[in-house]
């Protein structure tokens, strides 16, 4: 595999044959993370990435775009299909830029936006200072209650009354229960606000029916399509059809300039392998791996943010085990395990150290591991954490993780 960049470029290939073997031999359980299909590789591997194509199709700036409209519309159709949205604009190139156009095309700068606060779960571009969105807008923040860790609806409203925000962003990075979105569609109609739902994280889970979709509430849904949703790195705007216009032009020519064509081909594959039954399945099986793997944590005296999981990820609490998350994640990497380290609710530790780490079982499930491997994984996490200072043990942890990837191969033959 890689057989071109292998003797053109010797040095690149380094990086690409290390990074599929680092993918292979490590259990990866950054909740933001999963192995797109061959099929989606394929389509980002495509010629269409030598296509400009600025518009939508059937309107476009350049000639000879016949056949990046038919992958465009067969994304457009795919998705609005998958979701159930009267639009959808598939050409933002990240999360971050779908957030940006969903802003801009409902708001000011200087408007007030209401978003999850960063260190109880919420995204960069959900008003963090050095963010777009914490440079443009004034932002106000809910909450998680300090004791139940659930989101604070009550104490939202009173924000909401207080500070009038024209938008609530509503969505998480990290956030393992379910969010009522009807609720906070009620609450932004009481003031006349915007309800826009990031689903970034949830967005496999909605699209299988295993988690609450926003799509009926929202006025506005922004998704990423590499997280749960298993397909290319990108963006993807999906909204009711009075917004389409306002949409279609904020991020095209307000935001972007040509779209990814090879990106877009990569979507309209990812959401047709979504449509297909099997994609339910994993998705059920995504779930109870994390709520798995939460039990066997908590079984060994981890404890997990919000009492556990509803969706694909989870928040686990370091403090009983004398640990911070930055310890727990660099002793995790030299046993070959990968997760990020996450501030928790309230945490005393500053975002650097982190008093947790967030895991995720979307990218171990593909691979096709169950309930039994979320046993092990448990097990092999624990004794490195215990190990923490220790590289030996470490090193014969990674081995024996080595073990277990073995029997789950991802891309079968990509090695050589
Ligand atoms: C909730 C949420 N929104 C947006 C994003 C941004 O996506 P991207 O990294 O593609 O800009 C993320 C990424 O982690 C996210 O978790």
């Amino acid at each position: 595999m890689y057989e071109e960049i292998k003797k053109s470029d010797p040095q690149l290939y380094k990086a690409v044959k290390g990074e599929v073997l680092r993918q292979q031999n490590n259990l990866e359980l950054i909740a933001s993370e999963n192995y797109a299909s061959r099929a989606v590789l394929e389509a980002l591997g495509s010629v269409l990435t030598n296509k400009y194509a600025e518009g939508y199709p059937g309107k476009r700036y350049y000639g000879g775009c016949e056949y990046v409209d038919l992958a465009e519309k067969l994304a457009i159709d795919r998705a609005k299909k998958l979701f159930g949205a009267e639009h959808a604009n598939v050409q933002p190139h990240s999360g971050t830029q779908a957030n940006i156009t969903a802003y801009l095309s409902l708001i000011n700068p200087g408007d007030t936006v209401l978003g999850l606060n960063l260190s109880h779960g919420g995204h960069l571009s959900h008003g963090h200072p050095l963010n777009f969105s914490g440079r443009y807008f004034k932002i106000v923040t809910m909450n998680v209650h300090k004791d139940t860790e659930l989101l604070d609806y009550d104490e939202a409203a009173k924000v909401i009354e207080k500070e009038r925000p024209k938008l609530i962003m509503a969505g998480a990075s990290n956030y393992s229960r379910i969010w009522d979105w009807k609720r906070l569609k009620k609450m932004a109609d009481d003031w006349k606000a915007f309800l826009v739902t990031d689903i970034a994280h949830y967005a496999g889970l909605i699209a299988a029916g295993v988690y609450p979709s926003p799509v009926e509430y929202a006025d506005v849904v922004t998704t990423t399509t590499h997280k749960t949703l298993r397909g290319p790195r990108g963006g993807l705007i999906l909204s009711r059809a009075p917004y389409a216009r306002a949409i279609d032009r904020t991020n095209f020519p307000g935001n972007q300039g040509g779209p990814l064509m090879h990106a877009i081909a990569g979507k309209a594959v990812c959401f047709r392998e979504a449509l297909a039954p099997s994609f339910r399945d994993y998705q059920k099986q995504v779930i109870k791996n994390a709520r798995k793997l939460a039990r066997e944590l908590q079984a060994r005296g981890y404890r997990i943010v919000a009492g556990g999981t509803d969706c694909h990820l989870m928040s686990v609490d370091l403090r009983a085990k004398n640990v911070t998350g930055k310890e727990a994640e660099i002793a995790l990497d030299k046993a070959g395990i990968t997760v990020n380290k996450n501030t928790i609710p309230y945490d005393p530790q500053p975002p650097m150290v982190t008093s947790g780490i967030r895991v995720g079982t979307p990218a171990v499930t593909t691979r096709g591991m169950k309930e039994r491997e979320m046993t092990l994984i448990a097990g092999l996490m624990d004794e490195a954490i215990k190990h923490k200072g220790d590289d030996k043990i470490l090193k014969s942890i990674a081995e024996k993780v080595r073990g277990l990837c073995s029997g789950f191969p991802i891309y079968p033959g990509f090695e050589k």
